[in-house]
């Protein structure tokens, strides 16, 4: 049971908690009323309430006084920061053997964590995948594509394939790189990256793709702030699809009941860019 509690000796009355509140927990009745605690169980425990606060008159279950932290204003970027740093992201594919620090693995964690949910319900997990378990993602995808190019481009259904799945068709020369790549022993549909990052959240739960990809964006630049490349694993994604959901639990180390609903690749470039494109 959440509980809730406004300081009388604390309260200003300036009403911010009750007018930044998006579950009508905390009500203000009348302009210098001090607000009152409606039904604690409609709370989504998004904090705001703490956050907003200006003289820490409230006490929330959810949130110890260690969990209320200022914002640090001068570590913040600029503007201009910001946005350098999203037009000069690049899904660099250029990967090397080398390890992805781990603190910078969990600052992207941490990142993703930060996320906006539906209904703040945070109920997405990212599975970590190294070694092995990526090279197993990696043979199950291009021995699946491999299969299914030799079907689509026999030479009696590469006409239907070309006249009819023509998006599929443009695909057949990248595909016949990338298979002399794995036969090489590369990894080429994960871009031979370190780690994949699997975001998952529970089947049967609305918007596991808006979460998913909501963490995976903060945490794609957060690895871009760090100077470590990130690739979203579509190719290797649209297998999965296919897959099936228990093959594919199995294959990335899903939790219990999780689906899929992004895909990323990181690994340390071997070269940086140094300009970007005008979109
Ligand atoms: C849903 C989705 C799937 C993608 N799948 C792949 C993929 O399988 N392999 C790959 O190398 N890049 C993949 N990408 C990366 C895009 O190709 C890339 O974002 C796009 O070309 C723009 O380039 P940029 O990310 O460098 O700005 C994917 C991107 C998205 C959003």
């Amino acid at each position: 049971m959440i509980e809730i509690q406004l300081l009388n000796e604390k309260c200003v009355k300036c009403g911010a908690c009750a007018s930044e509140c998006p579950s009508g927990v905390l009500l203000r009745h009348g302009e210098k009323a001090m607000p009152e605690v409606a039904d604690t169980a409609n709370c989504i425990g998004c904090g705001h309430c703490v956050a907003i606060c200006p003289t820490g008159a409230l006490r929330h279950s959810l949130f110890a006084e260690e969990m209320v932290r200022e914002v640090n204003r001068e570590l913040l970027p600029s503007p201009e920061a910001v946005l350098e740093l999203i037009r000069s992201r690049r899904s660099n594919r250029s990967m090397t053997a080398c390890q992805v620090p781990e603190k910078v693995l969990q600052d992207m964690l941490e990142a993703a964590r930060y996320a906006p949910t539906a209904e703040n319900s945070r109920k997405v997990r990212v599975s970590v995948l190294r070694g092995a378990d990526i090279r197993n993602v990696e043979d199950a995808t291009m021995r699946f594509f491999l299969r299914l190019a030799r079907i689509l481009l026999h030479p009696l259904v590469r006409p239907f394939t070309r006249t009819f799945l023509k998006d599929l068709y443009k695909q057949a020369p990248a595909l016949e790189s990338f298979r002399r790549q794995w036969e090489k022993g590369e990894r080429p549909s994960t871009c031979n990256a370190t780690v994949l990052l699997a975001f998952t959240a529970p089947a049967g739960y609305d918007f596991g793709w808006q979460d998913c990809n909501l963490a995976y964006q903060n945490a794609s630049l957060m690895a871009e702030s760090h100077g470590i490349s990130q690739v979203y694993m579509g190719f290797v994604q649209t297998a999965c699809k296919l897959f099936g959901q228990k093959r594919t639990a199995k294959l990335l180390h899903l939790p219990q009941g999780h689906r899929l609903y992004a895909l990323m690749g990181i690994g340390v470039p071997a070269f940086k860019y140094s300009r970007y494109t005008v979109r």
